[in-house]
């Protein structure tokens, strides 16, 4: 089985941006701990982050022809704006698992809205970076 891991702008900014809301741990402590998912699972996988959109859509794209069998994604921002990766999500028919580090729906009116989620199987939100490793597990279960 093989698996990626999206995450969209900001998050290579972990560590660093609002700590009281996303915790004082960096991205590379989420990829070390998404490495060690993937390696305890026994099971490929990719890590990947962008700050740009296109090159989320593209990448999405890409796991369609690359033999990825299932997506985690974090689209960040991106989740309450982008009918982009909502498009591309659905065109690649790839079971997709939408994570967020906090509890979006305790926060703003303007992050209720989850586009990305509308083509996802399941949503995991509020478990910090905990939430990644549910997300892998959820998809390990259910689709290898
Ligand atoms: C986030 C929540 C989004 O609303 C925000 O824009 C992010 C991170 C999260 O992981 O909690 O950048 O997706």
């Amino acid at each position: 089985m093989k698996l990626l891991v999206i995450n969209g702008p900001n998050l290579n900014m972990l560590g660093i941006r609002e700590k009281n809301i996303y915790g004082a741990e960096t991205y590379e402590d989420l990829k070390n701990l998404v490495e060690k998912t993937f390696a305890e699972k026994g099971i490929e996988g990719e890590i990947y982050q962008s700050n740009h959109e296109g090159d989320l859509v593209d990448r999405i794209q890409q796991a369609y022809f690359d033999g990825t069998n299932g997506i985690v994604i974090n689209p960040a921002a991106y989740t309450h704006t982008s009918v982009a990766i909502l498009d591309a999500l659905k065109a690649v028919m790839l079971p997709a698992v939408e994570v967020h580090i906090s509890d979006v729906k305790t926060r703003e009116d303007f992050r209720q809205i989850s586009y990305a989620g509308k083509a996802c199987v399941k949503t995991i939100m509020g478990k910090g970076f905990q939430g990644y490793v549910e997300a892998i597990e959820y998809l390990v279960e259910n689709y290898k």
